[in-house]
């Protein structure tokens, strides 16, 4: 009888750390200025070098879609862990891992082991649109960090660049958000830059025609063709859009003139279902700015349901060996 309600107790308690509350504030008590702390590291990022920032937003959709908001795509790979950071989607693109570190670093020294990475992402990626000219909103917080990662996940999950609209619907349907949602959130790439190798097949090869993606702008196209000739160094990079470095709609203007960077961007004004909203938001910027946060808290909302903790350090899970050979 004894052991049953031991272990009721185990599982009651168990069911309440794997569901998380998020609520605004979570950290009123235990870590007052846990909220001002993230935002003056990523102001100090910002003046460093500026897409740091826009590098750092990206990481809230690469995290939550993969296994809920968890910080999982933060774990270094291990000696029986092939972690996320080298899935396709990731490798050689996702950077700035260093402005996430620093931020635990600062938390760790004001309030240790209270602030999860998973919520450290959620602050950073709303102080990145903030701190370039986007709207600045309140975050829900109490996330956990993950005990482990998955590269497999992560290649099953997240989109290509080729990703076509009607694609990036039924992907986001996955996880509740409405097509809506994928347009306001694609406005992220109002900010920062993508590289020649994830443009290149629709510069030369679109869909396997051997000729070019034909929305593309001519006079967009002659200088993408520029910056990225068929023998690039295909890590260079080029704006996402025309601002770069300004939170702004400036992305749907683009897309309007047919002068998107990257397949998945263009093809959301080519698609009927998704090209009222492209229209919408490159006319109205307070309309896109309201739905690109209903959309960030939808996204940030994402869970696994699967227990976690507070990390010490955000690359490796509590009590691993890696972890106390630093120590
Ligand atoms: C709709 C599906 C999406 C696709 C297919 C997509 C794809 C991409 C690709 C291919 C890049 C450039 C990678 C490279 O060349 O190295 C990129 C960059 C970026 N993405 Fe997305 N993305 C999507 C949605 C999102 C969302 C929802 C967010 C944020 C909430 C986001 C934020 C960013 C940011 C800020 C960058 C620039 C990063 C930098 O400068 O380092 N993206 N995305
Ligand atoms: C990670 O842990 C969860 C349980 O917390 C488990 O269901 C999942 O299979 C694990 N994933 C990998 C890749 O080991
Ligand atoms: C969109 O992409 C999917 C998956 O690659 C493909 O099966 C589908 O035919 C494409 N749809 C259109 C209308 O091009
Ligand atoms: C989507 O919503 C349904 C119904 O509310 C829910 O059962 C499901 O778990 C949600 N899926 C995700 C990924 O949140
Ligand atoms: C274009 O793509 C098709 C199909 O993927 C491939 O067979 C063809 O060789 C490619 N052409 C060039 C010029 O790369
Ligand atoms: C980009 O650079 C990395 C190393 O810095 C290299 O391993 C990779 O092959 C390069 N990628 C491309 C597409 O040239």
């Amino acid at each position: 009888m004894a052991m049953i309600s031991l272990f009721l107790i185990f599982l009651l308690h168990a069911v309440t750390v794997v569901t998380a509350d998020l609520r605004p504030g979570f950290y009123r008590s235990t870590c007052p200025d846990a909220e001002s702390i993230v935002r003056a590291v990523m102001k100090r990022a910002l003046i460093r070098e500026p897409r740091s920032v826009a590098s750092v937003m990206r990481f809230q959709f690469h995290d939550c879609f993969v296994n809920g908001c968890d910080a999982s795509m933060l774990l270094d790979d291990t000696p029986t862990m092939l972690g996320e950071k080298l899935a396709l989607s990731n490798i050689n693109s996702l950077r700035s891992y260093e402005v996430i570190d620093e931020v635990k670093e600062e938390l760790e020294k004001t309030c240790p082991g209270v602030v999860s990475c998973a919520d450290i992402i959620i602050m950073a990626a709303r102080d990145a649109v903030a701190l370039t000219g986007g709207p600045d909103w309140e975050v829900r917080l109490g996330r956990l960090d993950s005990l482990n990662a998955s590269q497999e996940d992560s290649n099953n999950i997240m989109p290509s660049p080729r990703a076509n609209a009607s694609a990036l619907i039924d992907l986001f349907k996955r996880f509740n958000l409405s097509i809506k949602d994928l347009v306001a959130l694609s406005g992220s790439h109002s900010i920062g830059q993508a590289r020649c190798f994830s443009i290149m097949f629709r510069l030369y090869n679109q869909s396997g025609s051997g000729k070019p993606d034909p929305t593309i702008e001519p006079c967009f196209r002659q200088k993408l063709n520029k910056l990225c000739p068929l023998n690039v160094d295909q890590n260079i990079t080029g704006d996402l859009d025309a601002t770069p470095r300004l939170f702004d709609n400036q992305y749907f203007k683009d897309l309007v003139a047919g002068r998107g960077f990257l397949n998945s961007d263009q093809t959301l004004f080519t698609f009927p279902y998704t090209r009222g909203y492209v229209q919408l938001y490159s006319t109205d910027q307070s309309l896109f700015f309201k739905d690109f946060v209903n959309g960030m808290l939808k996204l940030g909302e994402l869970q696994s349901g699967r227990p976690g903790e507070v990390r010490k350090n955000c690359r490796v899970v509590n009590g691993q060996s890696d972890d106390l050979m630093l120590e």
